[in-house]
């Protein structure tokens, strides 16, 4: 006898739970905000918000501040304005020099966060300019920035996000990369590279997420580790932060993020054979930098797992997750995949409840 599905089983659409069935609809998305951006037919009023701005801010909370780093580190590269990456709840505090000259992006997957919001009204009340990378049609944030961009990634259900990251990047990335090939910033070569990178994406993150039960075995191994440290340098250090706080929400393991270089001021002392390293190296320059991290906290005891574009550092690791060949301000959000990967699997093990974690709420409507 066949039993009646609730609603819950229907929605979560096979899944055993919403954050792998999100997980899963990344590649889906990827399409999705490719199509809605990809003709850049919001760019001339973009051009017209950056009109005499010196400084842009990127504010959020969580991830989407994450996902703010992440873009942000590409506008330092290719504009002339100074960039600043802020949490709301600090923002709405700081001495910030936030004036009309100043783009503020605020970034929120449900628009309601309560310490973005308030970051935004602030913004406002000093005459910025403001923008909304939002996900949630018609929120509050939505409805009071100047100019909002939705991510269109569809409602996210578990309190741990990840597409949400995904749609956030990216519809940053193509507005970005738009707006500095109108202003002559970057080449054409270099746009078309990154509009042919992006459109690669959603066959990428498929194949990745095909490959969960190679996530599932590393997780299984190291399952009684006590202690993660994500380490990374530049974009790869901004991945790490997103990383460690997977694993915090959703599996309560305690996990840091460092800046590679900075482990010998300090938290090396506390790596011993029972913690994982998670090392991320997508950047070719800084290959050799992280190969003496990595052995660095290898003499220590600990175990590497290496995820790279390149296979260059397997040897000096005891596992290996390869990133596709992609454009370089791409390689977040396929990082990201595998760290959403490796929380998920941490958090079943221990059996943790991963849609709806202890302590968390998902969307933060009061300070
Ligand atoms: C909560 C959620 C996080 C999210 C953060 C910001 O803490 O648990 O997953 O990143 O709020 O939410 P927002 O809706 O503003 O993106």
């Amino acid at each position: 006898v066949k039993e009646e599905l609730t609603l819950e089983e229907i929605q979560k659409n096979g899944f055993p739970h919403f954050m792998l069935k999100e997980i899963y609809e990344q590649p889906k998305i990827i399409q999705t905000v490719t199509n809605n951006y990809l003709n850049g037919n919001s760019a001339s009023e973009l051009k017209e918000l950056f009109k005499d701005i010196n400084r842009v801010y990127f504010i959020g909370c969580g991830t989407a501040y994450y996902a703010g780093l992440a873009a942000g580190a590409l506008m330092e590269k290719y504009f002339p304005q100074e960039v600043k990456n802020m949490v709301a709840s600090e923002f709405r505090y700081s001495e910030a020099k936030v004036d009309e000259h100043s783009l503020v992006i605020v970034i929120s997957q449900s628009g309601e966060t309560a310490d973005t919001l308030a970051a935004l009204r602030l913004a406002k009340k000093r005459g910025a300019k403001t923008i909304g990378i939002i996900n949630v049609l018609g929120s509050t944030i939505a409805r009071e920035v100047d100019k909002v961009f939705y991510t269109l990634t569809g409602p996210e259900i578990a309190v741990a996000s990840t597409k949400a990251y995904t749609g956030q990047v990216l519809t940053l990335l193509y507005l970005l990369h738009y707006l500095a090939h109108l202003e002559s910033r970057i080449g054409e070569e270099k746009y078309r590279a990154f509009i042919n990178a992006a459109q690669q994406l959603p066959g990428q993150v498929t194949m990745m997420l095909d490959a969960i039960s190679k996530v599932e075995d590393i997780a299984k191994k190291y399952q009684a580790v006590t202690h993660f440290f994500f380490i990374g340098r530049q974009l790869d250090y901004y991945s790490t932060l997103e990383g460690a706080l997977k694993l915090k929400e959703i599996a309560y393991i305690p996990s840091e993020s460092y800046p590679a270089g900075e482990l010998k001021h300090g938290p090396l002392a506390m790596i011993d054979e029972k913690t994982l390293v998670v090392a991320l190296a997508n950047n070719d320059n800084l290959m050799m930098k992280m190969e003496s991290n990595i052995r660095e906290v290898k003499s220590r005891g600990a175990k590497v797992l290496l995820i790279s574009t390149s296979r260059q550092l397997t040897e000096v690791s005891d596992d290996f997750l390869q990133i596709p060949e992609t454009e370089e301000y791409l390689i977040p959000i396929l990082v990201n995949v595998y760290q959403q990967l490796l929380a998920y699997q941490m958090a079943k093990l221990l059996s943790r409840d991963i849609d709806k974690p202890r302590n968390l709420a998902k969307s933060v409507t009061v300070e």
